[in-house]
């Protein structure tokens, strides 16, 4: 797909609508991640030195279209000013009034979109009273782009439109691992349920040539060949629809790799008593709650041969010791091939990012995405509305 950047836009002196996502996670009023800011500085850094006045849209958790005081985005303008290093204004009354007082340089924050109806309902009139303020619209939200609402679609139709930096950052890195690989290309797709991620495995086998399938969804895929898995998270009445995945793998060339060997245990605790047994062994009354280490020695070996690597899901209970090995020692491994320059690896979505950071190498892999539904989307072939509204 083609779409403009800030480097097409004239934009001195001009306002910029610009939609971001500071949907950051806040406790007792201060922000406590500030990773999506963080992502944003390189669009408003560039906005800034280019002259432009930047308004930020922005939406806060979910208030469905009513004034929420505890969704302001009011108390997260000392964590955005001190992330971007400038002072930056809010307004949540008169927005033209805001907008005529700003200088070049300027930025300002509007309050929540969400608040009002019209953003969640893609509503043109209100998207139109927004561009009634702005010169240009430049969308850096990717992981709100599975959205069509006013400030992520609407919005681009009724002004000069373009990517921010993260926006483009991140449609870059899409585009390598999965729109144009560089092959062989590898999945590892993990987490509880086969359930949320039908999709998402359904496109993938045509698209990737080892599929790696962990956490507690492997377990269905397992009870689908007749392992008996005892105590385990599965999902029993999916094992047609896991068989159904497995054939069109097999159809599509694409090799799905399952745990050989598991760690069980009698109780979904931290440190319980554990035993390493293969998949045919679990015991009556175990549960499986990570992939052993034959199983992570396997993953190691497909991704040696790997070029291209996308990732989205942890291999076990990552959150409780010691059910993180698997995910750890496999995304080590994927970190250790990048650096070396044999791998490109992207991941992304909600525990993604957060068992990467367990590990220690989000710094390591080729890029992470700080988008959850957006990243699972993507992955399973959507086009996202906020995306295609970008595309010339
Ligand atoms: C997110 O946190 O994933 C994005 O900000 C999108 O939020 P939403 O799921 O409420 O649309």
């Amino acid at each position: 797909m083609t779409f403009k950047t800030l480097d097409d836009m004239n934009l001195r002196g001009k306002v910029v609508l610009t939609r971001v996502d500071v949907n950051v996670p806040v406790e007792d009023g201060r922000v406590t991640d500030t990773t999506r800011i963080d992502r944003i500085v390189p669009t408003i850094r560039d906005l800034r030195a280019a002259g432009a006045r930047t308004v930020l849209l922005a939406h806060f958790g979910r208030p469905k279209g009513k004034v929420v005081p505890d969704m302001s985005l009011r108390q997260i303008v000392p964590a955005l000013s001190e992330g971007l290093g400038v002072e930056v204004g809010f307004a949540d009354g008169d927005y033209g009034d805001a907008v005529g007082r700003m200088q070049d340089g300027d930025v300002l924050l509007f309050e929540n979109v969400r608040f009002n109806p019209g953003e969640e309902a893609d509503d043109e009139g209100f998207a139109r009273r927004l561009a009634s303020v702005g010169d240009i619209y430049c969308n850096d939200a990717f992981s709100a782009a599975h959205r069509a609402h006013a400030t992520t679609h609407a919005l681009a139709r009724l002004l000069p439109s373009c990517a921010g930096r993260s926006m483009e950052a991140e449609l870059t890195a899409l585009e390598a691992a999965l729109g144009t690989p560089k092959p062989p290309v590898a999945a590892v797709v993990g987490g509880a349920k086969v359930s949320t991620k039908l999709d998402l495995l359904s496109n993938l086998v045509t698209r990737v040539q080892h599929l790696i399938i962990g956490g507690g969804m492997a377990n269905t895929f397992l009870a689908a060949q007749g392992i008996e898995v005892r105590k385990s998270l599965c999902e029993h009445d999916l094992l047609d629809t896991a068989r159904q995945i497995a054939a069109k793998a097999e159809t599509a060339g694409c090799a799905i790799l399952l745990p050989r060997d598991v760690v069980v245990a009698a109780e979904f605790r931290a440190d319980p008593p554990t035993r390493t047994v293969k998949v045919e062994d679990v015991p009556e009354g175990h549960m499986i709650l990570d992939a052993g280490p034959d199983s992570v020695a396997h993953i190691r070996t497909v991704l040696d041969g790997c070029a291209t690597l996308v990732w989205n899901g942890p291999l076990g209970a990552f959150e409780m010791t010691p059910f993180d090995a698997a995910t750890t020692a496999a995304a080590r491994h994927a970190a250790a091939l990048t650096r070396s320059g044999d791998l490109i690896s992207v991941a992304g979505g909600g525990d993604t990012v957060a068992a990467l950071r367990h590990a220690g190498v989000v710094d390591d892999f080729t890029y992470i995405s700080t988008a959850g539904g957006a990243f699972l989307e993507w992955m399973e072939g959507k086009t996202l509305p906020g995306v295609a509204a970008l595309s010339q």
